[in-house]
């Protein structure tokens, strides 16, 4: 008698859980995975998703516990933001509780030189009086910035949304690309970048701000949930296969060439 694939979900929100998915989305085609993916729904309009998707909370540790239980779960992979540390304390808690299997994608933090913090408010306040400052940090931050009305601040945001008084805002969608970040830097005369240390293609800002010799405020990572910690797509992939015993499947690079 042929039995179900195992059931993976796949906590997404980062291209990293996206690109995971993608390459895993040729074995649940071929019926020998089933994959749900999940996002917060914080995004207006996301990305399209190669697998099932359900959009919204779970309703806290018990709801995702309830969830992985109903769904008959048996691996659990949480591949959301770096910072978004509460569904990340959720997931280990659910994945405990249900007995399911977990792994964390976390991508690494930048290593180039910075001024690091704990957090960003601590960040914000070795900025000195006068700062011109790129705040790299979200919608989410602008009740922070307020605390500085000593500093000039122009606020970066995914989406755009209600103003925020006393905060200039610039709506812009990552990825955010070298040449435009090195153009705004330049044409806006930042004297000081605030950011949070999420890895990724998010380093790009970093990198133009330490070339341009504007002094980085970074807010360090919140720690990793205890467990595996998978720090790409491809590291994300082998812990699955090991994980749920899925089928290996050719990848470009271990594909005969031509004869
Ligand atoms: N924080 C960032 O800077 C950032 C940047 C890029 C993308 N994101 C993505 O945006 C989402 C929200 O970020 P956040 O910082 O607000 O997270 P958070 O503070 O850790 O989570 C807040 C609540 O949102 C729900 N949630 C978060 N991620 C979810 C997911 N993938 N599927 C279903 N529910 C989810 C959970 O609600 P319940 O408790 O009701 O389950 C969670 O308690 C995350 O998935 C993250 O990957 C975040």
């Amino acid at each position: 008698m042929p039995t179900d694939p195992p059931r993976l979900l796949v906590l997404a929100g980062t291209a990293e859980g996206r690109e995971t998915l993608e390459a895993l989305a040729p074995l649940v085609a071929a019926g020998r995975l089933q994959a749900i993916a999940s996002l917060a729904g914080a995004t207006r309009s996301p990305r399209t998703l190669p697998v099932e998707t359900r959009v919204g909370g779970f309703g806290g540790a018990e709801g995702l516990a309830r969830f992985l239980q109903a769904e008959r779960i048996d691996a659990l992979l949480d591949a959301t933001h770096p910072f978004a540390a509460r569904i990340s304390a959720n997931a280990a808690a659910a994945s405990a509780a249900a007995r399911v299997p977990r792994a964390q994608l976390r991508r690494p933090g930048w290593t180039g030189p910075a001024r690091r913090f704990p957090d960003l408010a601590a960040a914000l306040a070795a900025a000195p009086a006068g700062a011109v400052m790129l705040a790299a940090t979200g919608r989410g931050s602008a009740p922070l910035l307020a605390v500085r009305p000593d500093l000039t601040i122009l606020l970066r945001v995914a989406e755009p949304g209600p103003e925020i008084p006393g905060v200039e805002t610039l709506v812009a969608r990552p990825p955010h690309r070298a040449e435009a970040d090195r153009a705004l830097m330049l044409d806006r005369r930042i004297t000081h970048l605030l950011a949070r240390d999420s890895g990724g293609a998010e380093v790009v800002k970093l990198e133009v701000a330490r070339a341009l010799g504007i002094e980085i405020l970074l807010a360090e990572q919140p720690p990793a949930q205890p467990g595996p910690v998978l720090a790409d797509a491809l590291e994300a992939l082998a812990w699955a296969h090991a994980t749920l015993g899925l089928p290996r499947q050719p990848s470009p690079r271990s594909r005969p060439g031509p004869p």
